[in-house]
């Protein structure tokens, strides 16, 4: 893989892991990204189309079979992406029958992808039946939206309608709401279905007391979402240190006023009519 290193999508994947790790998202190796790539986009690199290794991967994704993703690397930490690409990035190929991947570039030091990649990978085929333009996962560590998995009900539609009246950019972002799973062991092919499962219906899911898992069709918009979704949660705890007394906020008819304005469908029966 010729100068791959110099590609606008290993720049776009340092800058945005560097921006996570100074959002402090993403502590030690916290945090992981998987971008999906086309062949067109990957062919002006070619030169050789040497596989440098197989690396065994814990899932069959025979459908994703051919596909390329550049991700972050198992154990590696966000704040030294910039520096270090190649060894902290791969690029790989989902191999023939799915259970592989053959690595194209990166991981120079015998790194493998993160141990969330049957995660992304069943994350990715969920997001791609529902939006065809689907090409990232991004999981990280949003420090007060960890902290309100504690001390809120664990309820996809009382969490999401919190969320959506700390401001009003929120509902306009996440339409459809917040998935949330149980807390789970990360890195299972259990955690994966799960969370797969709930993409189904949202674009991002919460792993109480871990973090966020979120899937849009470009860093910008997954990056976006997660700090919306963020914001939205730090407001909530400024709210409750300021005494939590809320005195006014966005009705339930105001949000429906709002989505009609932009055009956005809020998850059916959230919302008081
Ligand atoms: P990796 O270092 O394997 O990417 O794991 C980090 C993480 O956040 C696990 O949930
Ligand atoms: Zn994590």
């Amino acid at each position: 893989m010729n100068r791959f290193v110099d590609s606008l999508y290993v720049r776009e994947v340092a800058k945005i892991t560097d921006k996570l790790y100074q959002h402090g998202w993403d502590e030690r190796n916290g945090g992981n990204v998987s971008y999906r790539l086309t062949k067109e986009e990957v062919k002006p690199y070619e030169d050789t189309c040497e596989v440098l290794r197989r690396i065994p991967i814990a899932c069959s994704e025979e459908q994703l079979v051919g596909t390329y993703f550049l991700v972050t690397g198992t154990g590696r930490y966000f704040r030294n992406i910039i520096d270090f690409p190649e060894r902290d990035l791969g690029l790989v190929r989902i191999a023939e029958n799915g259970k592989y991947v053959d690595l194209m570039w990166g991981f120079n030091d015998g790194g493998r992808p993160t141990s969330e990649f049957p995660t992304h990978l069943m994350g990715h085929q969920t997001r791609l039946k529902q939006n065809k333009a689907q090409r990232v996962i991004m999981h990280c560590h949003p420090t007060h939206l960890i902290a309100m998995t504690f001390t809120q009900p664990l309820d996809e539609k009382t969490f999401t309608k919190t969320l959506w009246k700390m401001q009003t950019e929120s509902l306009v972002v996440f339409p459809e709401g917040i998935g949330i799973i149980p807390w789970m062991v990360p890195g299972t092919i259990a955690i994966g279905q799960a969370t797969a499962q709930k993409l189904e219906q949202f674009s991002s899911v919460i792993w109480p007391q871990h973090g966020i898992f979120a899937s849009g069709s470009s860093i910008d918009e997954a990056f976006g979402l997660i700090e919306t979704i963020e914001k939205a949660a730090q407001i909530w705890t400024t709210v409750q240190t300021q005494g939590g007394n809320i005195k006014q906020t966005i009705t339930d008819r105001e949000l429906n006023d709002l989505a009609r304005a932009f055009g956005v469908t809020p998850h059916p029966g959230y919302l008081e009519v």
